[in-house]
């Protein structure tokens, strides 16, 4: 994992298309100066949707989904239709997500469960500007959802919004997702937290603050309601962590479906030396000027 985020670190948006110096003119001046304004493109990606002979390739199973700047896989993994990631993302060994669900630089961790339109990390509009209204960006995300796209019929709106300032989400920060997570229906979950390893977010929930390891959260704001286990047994769970390890030949063995046996075991395991770490097939996918690139880690 340490591999992973050292790579996701790397694949940030440079600096320089961020636009720091023109940020103070968007916030303050008067409406009509800046549409003589001119400064560079921010170009974010066209989202892309990889082909099916990768994704049959690579053990991804799902439907079309689309992604912007890159998405590392450790896989078997499940991807729907009309999931979407916004800049870079990665996804752990056999977590699945559900239709229609969004993530914007997010690393989501293995074993985890998520499901149907739960938002990671969107970024948020600007509230310190005319209008929180995206035409006061220019949006050159998915074309399909280019507000100058939706609106290009209309001459009026485009002399508006075709103004080549700046994306307000610059320095958005990385979401992290932990190992064996669920998250339930329709959870939004706000850029830069990190849910920790086993942890539970209730359906609809708005997750605004950090949620520890094995703990359950749900309501708006996400409040804790209890932990999966006690103090002692999470500890133990944490300093095993048997997300890292090959646990398939202990499938038909009785300690797999026994919290208590599983981790005793384990930790026997991993004393003697006798379980291998987990190693699965890892690939990046790259939007390269739109075309798709497969790279095997
Ligand atoms: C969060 C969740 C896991 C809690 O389940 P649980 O431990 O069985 O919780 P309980 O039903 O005993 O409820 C405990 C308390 O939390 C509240 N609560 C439960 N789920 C809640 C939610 N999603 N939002 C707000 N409050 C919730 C209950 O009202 C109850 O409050 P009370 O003590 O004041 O009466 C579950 O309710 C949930 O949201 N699951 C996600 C389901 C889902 O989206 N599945 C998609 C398929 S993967």
């Amino acid at each position: 994992m340490d591999d992973l985020l050292a790579f996701l670190q790397r694949n940030r948006p440079p600096k320089s298309l961020i636009f720091d110096s023109q940020e103070a003119i968007y916030s303050t001046k008067p409406f009509l100066s800046f549409l003589k304004i001119k400064p560079e493109i921010h170009k974010m990606p066209k989202a892309i949707t990889p082909p099916q002979s990768f994704l049959n390739s690579m053990k991804v199973a799902g439907g079309k989904f689309s992604f912007e700047r890159s998405l590392t896989l450790e896989t078997p993994t499940f991807i729907p239709k009309g999931v979407r990631f916004y800049e870079t993302n990665s996804i752990g060994f056999l977590s699945y997500l559900s239709e229609e669900s969004r993530f914007f630089n997010t690393t989501i961790g293995r074993y985890c469960s998520i499901a149907e339109s739960v938002f990671s990390g969107i970024q948020q509009h600007p509230v310190d500007r005319i209008s929180t209204h995206p035409f006061t960006y220019n949006w050159s995300l998915n074309p399909k959802e280019d507000l100058s796209c939706i609106f290009s019929p209309f001459q009026e709106y485009q002399a508006v919004v075709d103004t080549k300032a700046p994306l307000p989400n610059k320095d958005v920060p990385r979401t992290i997702i932990g190992n064996d997570v669920w998250i339930g229906r329709s959870a939004t979950i706000k850029p830069g937290i990190t849910i920790g390893d086993g942890a539970v977010i209730g359906s609809h929930a708005v997750v605004t603050h950090d949620v520890a390891p094995y703990t359950i959260v749900a309501g708006v704001p996400a409040r804790t309601l209890r932990q999966r286990f006690d103090d002692k047994t999470i500890e133990k769970f944490l300093k095993l962590q048997w997300w890292l390890y090959n646990i398939s030949p202990l499938r038909k063995d009785p300690s797999y479906t026994n919290v208590e046996l599983f981790l005793e075991k384990l930790e026997t395991l991993i004393k003697e030396d006798h379980i291998e770490m987990l190693r699965p097939e890892t690939y990046i996918l790259e939007n390269e000027n739109g075309q798709c690139r497969k790279h095997v880690l």
